[in-house]
């Protein structure tokens, strides 16, 4: 089973990238939008591919096709405005979808925020950035495709514990990047999880048996 990384250079997305390359279960696609990231990729012997989020949906359906799943864990990040939030994290992440449709792709993985389905709990100093996300997720969830929508808390640049706590709303907290990406890897063929969306923070259950829990 191939998977398609999208944000492959990101936080995220690096590590799911190395654990996806090390397991039997599954072959890795990186996307990345620069040439040096693709080269870099390759000398690790990790197949790579370039196409920017603000090209076109033909652009990524192509990079794509032979793909089983995709993932989508790109994003504008903090230090740009909301002209670039738009671009990415909410038009970005549309036309991925439409890209794993026209290219025959069924299974997607997201990678959204806590509380996106709420706007009641959106947090106030990001709401541009939560609108991007909530109407990205709904595009996701009305597609035929079979997705599953992980929305993390904060991200921290700690070491994993391999234990989350995983329900359809959670209080705001925080979750090491290493555990989102093992949390991603868990989930690929895990039926539970197939059409169904949810919160995940650190937690004192292990992933697997917390997805158990769903
Ligand atoms: N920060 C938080 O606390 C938080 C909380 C919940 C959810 N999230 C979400 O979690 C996900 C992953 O987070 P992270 O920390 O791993 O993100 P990150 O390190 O900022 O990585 C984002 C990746 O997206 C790529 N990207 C940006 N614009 C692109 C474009 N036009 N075309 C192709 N790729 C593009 C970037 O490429 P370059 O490397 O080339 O710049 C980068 O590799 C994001 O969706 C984020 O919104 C974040």
């Amino acid at each position: 089973m191939k998977v398609l990384v999208v944000g492959a250079n990101g936080q995220i997305g690096s590590q799911l990238v190395q654990f996806l390359h090390a397991s039997e279960k599954y072959t890795v696609r990186a996307m990345v939008r620069r040439e040096e990231q693709v080269k870099l990729l390759e000398s690790q012997g990790i197949e790579a591919v370039k196409a920017d989020l603000e090209g076109s949906v033909d652009e990524i359906a192509e990079v794509a096709k032979g793909c089983d799943v995709i993932v989508f864990t790109a994003g504008s990040g903090g230090h740009t405005g909301a002209d670039k939030t738009l671009l990415i994290d909410l038009d970005g992440a549309v036309k991925t979808v439409e890209a794993a449709e026209k290219a025959g792709i069924d299974r997607f993985i997201m990678v959204s925020a806590l509380q996106a389905h709420h706007r009641e709990n959106w947090n106030e100093k990001i709401r541009p950035y939560y609108v991007a996300k909530h109407y990205a997720d709904r595009v996701l969830a009305q597609s035929n495709l079979t997705y599953t929508i992980l929305r993390p808390g904060g991200l921290l640049n700690e070491l994993g514990t391999g234990k989350v706590s995983i329900a359809e709303n959670l209080e705001r907290s925080f979750i090491p990047r290493e555990d989102v990406a093992r949390t991603i890897l868990a989930v690929i063929d895990e039926e539970r999880t197939f059409n169904r969306s949810f919160d995940l923070v650190s937690g004192d259950t292990a992933i697997k048996d917390a997805l158990q829990s769903l």
